[in-house]
């Protein structure tokens, strides 16, 4: 699989998300088994370039290639001066966000609600190709299915996107209007990669092995990106990508394993943030690996309560010090209720035969 000149490692994506996957978190994903991640999005608004939180999200130190930055806004010059600035500093790779359900640049809707505005939409796309194309910096394109169930126009965007320059599309299989409800559907994606010759990738409640080879099956597309089942969850590409190379399920993790990955990823996370921010910011990334632990609740909201690094690497050692004692790999009930659970929502038929599948073979 290739975006432009990048030969990635596989067809396992990390999906961008705002406030998830910092650097640390696709790095280990990376570690992890996944062949792509696109970092969370970076606003098109000059003023807030040099404030703290941008300055944060554009830092790549250490990352492995491609490094690949998205890009959110309303105005197709701003646009295409953020993909300027983000290739001065090492964006070898743009994504525009017409995916994201609610962020406002400048008091307008971006991401996903400019699937509403075709022509607008296509601006953007221009200006951004024209900025990076001279520095051969691939563009791609990340948007939902459209922007409600009666105005479904992915195909149309992708194939103008496509005409434009745009060497990679992404779709998640919801429109603007559901938000995060209801189901992801796979049709709209198929369709668009029927008529397309750039990569077209899935995405949308990919939380299984199982559930990455059929959508890869019923879509055709050349790769999948996974969101929320990668939250606590890192090792989840290399457990889909031996499924996909063998057919067959890897062992859970080791208990003592995920400790460590965890703590490593701490001291990245605080490395990044600083004390204040990184303890309070780090919570949520404990909480989504101990979610679906024997005790994971209570230890979640007592961990929640500590206010510096020290404790919170403490406590964290200690709670997997003691599920070690207790068992050598993450239970199975726990992945497959992380599976079931992972912030995903609710599963449909297709997902229950999956899932009863999963339960099945790992029992
Ligand atoms: C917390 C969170 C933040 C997100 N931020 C972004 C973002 O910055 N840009 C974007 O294109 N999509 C964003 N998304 C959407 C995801 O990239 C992905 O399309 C969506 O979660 C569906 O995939 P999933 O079912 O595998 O999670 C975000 C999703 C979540 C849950």
């Amino acid at each position: 699989m290739n975006i432009g000149p990048y030969v990635l490692a596989n067809n396992l994506f990390v999906a961008p998300m705002a406030g998830v996957t910092d650097r640390p978190f696709r790095m280990l994903c990376k570690k992890l088994g996944a062949g792509y991640a696109v970092s969370e999005m970076v606003t098109s608004r000059r003023d807030l370039w040099d404030t703290l939180k941008t300055s944060r999200r554009a830092s790549h130190d250490g990352e492995p290639e491609p490094i690949a930055v998205q890009i959110a806004g309303t105005d197709a010059a701003m646009m295409a001066d953020a993909a300027a600035y983000n290739i001065d500093r090492g964006a070898q790779i743009i994504d525009i966000n017409m995916g994201c359900p609610a962020k406002k640049v400048c008091n307008k809707w971006a991401g996903s609600a400019l699937m509403q505005d075709e022509t607008l939409a296509l601006q953007i796309i221009e200006a951004v190709v024209a900025a990076c194309a001279p520095r051969n910096v691939p563009v791609t394109l990340k948007m939902r299915t459209g922007w409600c169930q009666a105005h479904k126009n992915a195909l149309s965007i992708a194939l103008s996107a496509e005409r434009a320059g745009v060497q990679m599309v992404t779709v998640h299989g919801r429109t603007r209007e559901q938000g995060y409800k209801g189901f992801a559907e796979y049709d709209t994606i198929a369709e668009v990669k029927a008529r397309l010759k750039i990569p077209v990738v899935a995405n949308g409640d990919i939380t299984s092995p199982e559930k990455a080879r059929d959508v890869l099956a019923y879509t055709g597309a050349d790769a999948v990106m996974l969101g929320r089942a990668a939250q606590g969850r890192p090792w989840i590409f290399r457990e889909v990508a031996h499924f996909m190379a063998t057919g067959m399920h890897l062992a859970p993790p080791l208990v003592a394993d995920v400790a460590h990955l965890l703590l490593d990823h701490l001291l990245d996370h605080y490395a990044l943030y600083g004390e204040f921010t990184g303890v309070r910011s780090a919570r949520k990334h404990i909480g989504w690996y101990v979610k679906t632990l024997p005790g994971g609740e209570a230890f979640r909201a007592q961990m929640n309560l500590l206010d510096n690094s020290e404790a919170q690497l403490l406590s964290v050692s200690a709670f997997f010090e003691n599920l070690a004692g207790q068992m050598d790999r993450i239970p199975v009930a726990a992945v497959v209720d992380s599976v079931l659970d992972s912030a995903v929502g609710a599963i449909n038929d297709k997902d229950q035969h999956v899932q009863k599948n999963l339960e099945a073979s790992l029992a």
